[in-house]
């Protein structure tokens, strides 16, 4: 099983498996706000499935909000007390103590992440400060073995699950594509809905999506309801095409047990942590068929 990757545009990218035999399975873990230099950050548990997949040689999709870094001096954001202690040095720039930082923790795991994406933390920092802090980590990971595409906001990513099988009839090999749309994410913290009712008009605003990635607010669910009639033209048939809604979820406990903090005053919920495994199984080499499951990672 060996991976490849290709651009097809700005925000579009390619994600090929090739010469997959029957029962071979690609890993797959997607996250999204980890807000790393967070003092609310549970790293132990980001390193408990940073580890897992690496062991059973998986691919890691980040979408957004790597992050936090509201620590820079003036940043109206946060206090001094906000700020974890080990990015305060004398004669060190803030700044560069996180990156650093999240270099160092991410060097291990640098071969198995294939994507990493803005989210609005990332976005904030090239706004106020003129600094792209995503690209100068995933260079610095490159060199360090990786090969990370970095993702816009928003766009697509396709899975491709190519089969050696059938080279003479298909130049590259049999395929199976599933399509993933993902977007960072918008809007607030949504008590009462979690923000399911975006999960609908996402289904239909990306019609030919599979899996629908969505973070930014922290929540975490998956809801696979959304399921639309196709109708080919050609074959003059009708088919069930069913769309995946993830909610990534987060790595910061923003409300810990109740006690203070922005989260805490804002009567945010508690959220669960972590983010989804999800498992393509190449089921049959003739059929080409491609089994997805969608596991929590907790
Ligand atoms: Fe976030
Ligand atoms: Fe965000």
């Amino acid at each position: 099983m060996q991976l490849k990757v290709q651009k097809a545009d700005d925000n579009i990218n390619v994600f090929i498996w090739e010469k997959l035999r029957s029962h071979d399975t690609a890993h797959t873990l997607h996250i999204s706000d980890i807000h790393f230099d967070s003092l609310k950050c549970d790293r132990e548990l980001l390193k408990k499935h940073l580890d897992e997949i690496k062991r059973c040689d998986g691919v890691v999709f980040i979408y957004g909000d790597w992050f936090d870094v509201m620590g820079c001096y003036n940043d109206p954001r946060s206090k001094s007390h906000d700020i974890d202690p080990r990015y305060i040095k004398k004669g060190r720039e803030y700044l560069n103590l996180v990156v650093e930082d999240s270099i160092e923790f991410l060097k291990p795991y640098a071969k198995n992440i294939a994507f990493i994406s803005e989210g609005n933390h990332e976005t904030e920092i090239k706004r106020r400060r003129d600094v792209d802090i995503l690209s100068w980590m995933i260079h610095a990971l490159n060199d360090n073995g990786g090969s990370i595409i970095k993702g816009h906001y928003s766009g697509w990513n396709e899975f491709v699950f190519r089969t050696s099988a059938d080279l003479k009839k298909h130049k590259n090999g049999k395929s199976k594509s599933i399509l993933s749309h993902y977007h960072h994410g918008y809007g607030g913290n949504a008590k009462r809905s979690k923000g399911m009712l975006d999960a609908q008009i996402a289904s239909f605003t990306y019609p030919d999506c599979d899996i629908i990635f969505r973070g930014h607010t922290h929540q975490k669910f998956h809801d696979p309801s959304n399921i639309k009639f196709m109708y080919s033209k050609q074959t003059k048939k009708v088919r069930k095409k069913n769309t995946h809604y993830i909610m990534t979820g987060s790595y910061k406990d923003g409300t810990g047990h109740g006690k203070s903090g922005w989260e805490v005053q804002k009567g945010f919920l508690p959220t669960r942590l972590g983010g989804w495994f999800i498992d393509f199984t190449f089921t049959n080499q003739k059929t080409c068929k491609v089994e997805m499951t969608i596991r929590e990672a907790t």
